[in-house]
């Protein structure tokens, strides 16, 4: 069989964190990692999304350009994924040029068929920014599901797109202010053109998962609307036609082309450039896209739509496994309160295969899961080490102690036999799961395995029998390896790294096929080594400090930067280091403090809203920055000649020192 499997491209605008992988990439993974010891053909795909709103409001919130984002963040992105061993056959990117003329090549074969139409559209507009605002330029209330946070083209609460003006109390999500709304033009794809193709279609996916065919169900139901797929931005793929000026096209529109460019991206580095059409252009290849649950109208509606309207046979998805969310210690994710484990971090802290195994056992395949701290360390220490690690140890040390390592195919007796058997069937069905991505009951079940040698070497007390009857001892160990060896196939696909180093030590040859279980073998084992290490209390209880204390950082509103100004208007501002004085509340205020400054030639007055950052005595005597031309104004009665400058640090104000001492008047240039 022929597969190709694709995990949801992330935006190139922030690092990776643990919700991130726990959805859409670590199951993908894992299940690609099964495909290839079954032998399949698959080729495994995914880049970073580098258009749309969230790369340009990163990119204007931190005053560099959209370029810079995306290279900055592919690069952290692939980092962390190669960290935790998430090995994508290419890992491309949506501003390539192969992507950009395979998306224009797109939107003109749906355009070329009447799929397309133009409509002069209302769009909200922003006057003080003189821009329109599209997606998430603009916030406010989801028409909807009411939940505040919706962004103008989707609602992250309940996953449901709208148009954009119907959204209630919008903002502009640069300045705040309430946007108006303008006419332009924009292009709008007929989705109802292609209804009946997709009801055929989505009736042959009895076999989805419940929530995606459910939802797309439901959606057929309501009813097909036009979408518009152009966007009035300066930074995206540019629309393929004159008359739509300088306008791009929608993120969603063209981002999920980037599995086909990032496909053909890899052809060409493996030197076979058609390769790629095996693939795509095979209606035998079982398309499965991995996503998180936000992304399914995207994937099982508008892309499939997109395929059927090309000139080409595109395969159709074959599957979309969708997961839900993970939370965190009982909180929503949450990148800009900080709430959040980055992928990169934590895999410099802790071997990639703890993280994997914790992703996995607790996925979140049909409702949203918690990572904690606790259970982190519970799983570690209980199932990796004291299951599996532990029967690791205790039968390569016993079989080294009195077998020097070789450990010979006995003739089974029942007990041994029994033992075989029960494991072999939850082996068979951790096979069977893995082609349901059931990764999380898989977790469970490869440990399992490990847990009937660890009853099995109990019962059977091998250091009381080693005196009485080594023969049976070795039938123990031999049964005990080959459940370890069971594990060593079950579990790889989880975690390969430390499932290579067990076959390492039982001096097997890396997997490179599902193996059946071998009932035969003798094993010559090599020197052993510990499969795993227990995380302390103290490790811990510091993981979970830092991240509290990562989410009480200020929570910064980052403002975009402010026009351009020459130096002519930089130099009308007259900065100056002012010593204060005197210091005293305002009367009837306990915002304001009353200062008396030195500035060297002359004593000024004025007035500072600091009073609730600072008491008097601690800045009388101290240097600070002051704007002295500005024009006085009289507050409270008392007349304000210039302003000291402070910072806004989200959780107060700081003031200005200079790093050295400056007589009082000295001049800012
Ligand atoms: O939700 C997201 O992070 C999107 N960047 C996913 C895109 S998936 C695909 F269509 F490219
Ligand atoms: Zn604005």
């Amino acid at each position: 069989m022929r597969y190709l499997v694709t995990s949801a491209l992330p935006y190139a605008n922030g690092r990776l964190h643990i919700g991130h992988v726990a959805g859409a990439y670590l199951p993908a993974d894992i299940f690609v990692r099964w495909l290839r010891l079954h032998n399949e053909d698959v080729v495994y795909i995914c880049g970073t999304d580098e258009h749309g709103t969230p790369i340009s409001i990163s990119a204007d919130r931190e005053g560099i350009s959209p370029t810079e984002v995306v290279k900055r963040y592919h690069h952290l992105i692939k980092t962390a994924f190669d960290a935790l061993n998430i090995e994508f056959d290419n890992f491309s990117g949506t501003a390539r040029p192969v992507h950009h003329a395979l998306s224009q090549e797109f939107f003109t074969a749906l355009h070329d068929e009447g799929h397309v139409v133009p409509r002069v559209t209302r769009q909200f507009y922003c006057e003080h920014d003189k821009r329109f605002l599209p997606d998430r330029y603009v916030e406010g209330i989801c028409p909807r599901c009411q939940a505040p946070g919706a962004r103008g083209d989707q609602c992250d609460n309940c996953g449901q797109i709208y148009e954009t003006t119907t959204i209630i109390e919008p903002r502009c999500k640069i300045c705040g202010n309430q946007p108006v709304i303008r006419e332009t033009t924009h292009w709008y794809l007929q989705l109802n053109d292609f209804k009946d193709q997709l009801e055929r279609w989505i009736a042959t996916k009895d076999y989805w998962k419940e929530n995606v065919r459910n939802f797309m169900l439901n959606l057929l139901e309501q009813g097909l609307v036009e979408r518009p797929i152009t966007r009035d931005l300066s930074w995206g793929v540019p629309v393929p036609l004159k008359e739509a000026g300088d306008k791009v096209l929608y993120v969603w529109f063209e981002a999920p082309v980037g599995y086909i460019s990032s496909t053909i991206e890899w052809a060409e580095k493996i030197g076979e450039p058609e390769r790629w059409k095996d693939y795509w252009l095979n209606p035998e290849t079982r398309l499965v896209h991995f996503i998180g649950k936000d992304n399914i109208i995207f994937h099982a509606l508008i892309w499939p739509a997109v395929l059927m309207g090309q000139k080409r046979s595109y395969c159709l998805p074959h599957d979309i496994p969708a997961n839900e969310f993970m939370n965190l210690e009982g909180k929503k994710i949450s990148t800009s309160n900080n709430w959040a484990i980055w992928v990169d971090e934590f895999a410099q802290k802790f071997p990639a295969d703890y993280l994997r195994y914790y992703l996995a056992s607790n996925a979140p395949e049909k409702g949203d899961s918690d990572f904690s701290f606790r259970d982190f360390q519970q799983k570690v220490n209980g199932d990796l080490n004291n299951v599996l690690g532990n029967l690791a140890n205790r039968v390569f040390a016993f079989s080294w102690k009195n077998f020097d390592g070789k450990v010979r195919h006995p003739n089974l007796g029942e007990e041994a036999q029994a033992v075989l058997d029960e494991a072999q069937a939850i082996f068979e069905k951790i096979d069977a799961g893995y082609r349901e991505y059931q990764v999380k009951n898989n977790s469970k079940l490869g440990i399992d395995i490990a847990r009937i040698g660890n009853r099995f070497f109990d019962e059977r007390k091998p250091w009381v029998q080693i005196k009485e009857d080594p023969k049976q001892v070795e039938e123990t160990l031999w049964t005990c390896i080959s459940l370890l060896r069971m594990a060593s196939v079950a579990l790889f696909p989880i975690i390969p790294g430390s499932m290579d180093r067990l076959r390492r030590m039982m001096g097997l040859e890396a997997l490179q096929e599902w193996e059946k279980p071998d009932f035969q073998a003798d094993y010559e084992l090599d020197q052993p080594e510990p499969l795993f290490f227990k995380l302390e209390d103290a490790v811990i209880e510091a993981e979970i400090e830092l991240l509290k204390q990562g989410s009480q950082e200020p929570a910064v509103k980052l403002e975009p930067i402010k026009d351009t100004i020459s130096y002519d208007d930089f130099a009308k501002l007259d900065l100056r280091m002012a010593k204060i004085l005197e210091a005293a509340p305002v009367k009837k205020t306990n915002k304001l403090l009353h200062l008396k400054v030195d500035l060297g030639d002359r004593q000024r007055e004025l007035v500072a809203g600091i009073a609730e950052h600072y008491k008097p005595e601690d800045i009388v005597g101290k240097q600070v920055l002051m704007l002295v031309n500005l024009e006085p104004k009289t507050i409270r009665g008392v007349q304000s000649q210039g302003m000291i400058l402070a910072v806004d640090t989200g959780q107060g104000l700081a003031l200005l020192w200079a790093d050295k001492p400056c007589p009082p008047g000295s001049v800012v240039r």
